[in-house]
């Protein structure tokens, strides 16, 4: 579940150019250092327990998403490596109508922008499944445990994909999650069979599939076969 209120396909951000151009290849150079600084000397780790438990400090952050993102969202959002699994409409008016609430508190879904050395690279999301009981409903086909939250996530920035960040984002995503939402018994994501980067990144974070078929959903990122993959609190 994205959350999408809508859809439509049109870019609604402009190419970055000149003075903002140079200044956004800098904080990429120094994006692409911090990830190798967090994910271990050789920038590729396959071994994720090595980046979780890489030293304090590592310049991971979660931080709430405020209006001003919006339009770094769409630009997000419409970069194909996105697009093509996170089918939701980009426009000014939409990202309003679907995060305005979330910025504003008056819907519950947490959203935060995923910052590495203090610069933006990604978006992640987290609802409970209790506050979306249609959703809830569909998921139940999968055995999922009711007292669930749900997750969604993005790195935004191409270049910083493959490279073993996603396992290492969510993993410190689910650790602020656990304390934040006491009450959840587990995690659950749903995730397109054909995306296998994505299911690949949940299992190398701790997670396992417990269910693989067809949900009935009106969101068009979940067409097709889904695997939903659940990881359970670490203390029960
Ligand atoms: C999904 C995502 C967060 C995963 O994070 P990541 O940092 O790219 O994940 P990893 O680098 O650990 O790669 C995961 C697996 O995908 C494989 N992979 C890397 N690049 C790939 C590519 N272009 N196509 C297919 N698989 C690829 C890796 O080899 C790895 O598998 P392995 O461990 O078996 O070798 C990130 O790729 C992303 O944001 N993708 C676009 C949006 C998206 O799909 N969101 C999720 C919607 S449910």
């Amino acid at each position: 579940m994205k959350g999408s209120p809508g859809r439509s396909l049109t870019a609604s951000t402009e190419p970055v150019g000149g003075d903002q151009g140079d200044r956004r290849l800098e904080q990429r150079r120094g994006q692409d250092a911090a990830a190798r600084r967090l994910l271990g000397a050789t920038g590729a780790v396959r071994d994720v327990e090595l980046a979780m438990t890489s030293p304090p400090g590592s310049a991971l952050s979660f931080r709430p998403i405020h209006r001003t993102d919006f339009p770094l969202l769409a630009q997000w959002m419409s970069t194909p490596h996105v697009q093509k699994w996170w089918r939701e409409a980009f426009e000014a008016t939409v990202l309003e109508a679907r995060y305005g609430p979330v910025v504003d508190g008056t819907d519950r879904t947490e959203c935060f922008v995923v910052e590495l050395d203090d610069g933006p690279i990604g978006f992640v999301q987290r609802y409970l499944l209790d506050d979306n009981p249609e959703w809830r409903r569909s998921l139940l086909v999968a055995g999922t445990p009711t007292t669930s939250a749900g997750i969604d996530y993005f790195i935004g920035v191409e270049t910083l994909t493959g490279k073993g960040l996603g396992p290492v984002i969510i993993d410190r995503f689910l650790d602020s999650t656990w304390s934040r939402h006491p009450e959840i018994t587990a995690v659950v994501v749903n995730v397109s069979a054909e995306n296998r980067q994505s299911w690949r990144a949940l299992e190398k974070a701790g997670f396992s599939r417990i269910w693989t078929g067809t949900l009935v959903s009106d969101d068009p990122s979940d067409e097709g076969l889904s695997h939903v993959y659940a990881r359970h609190r670490p203390d029960r």
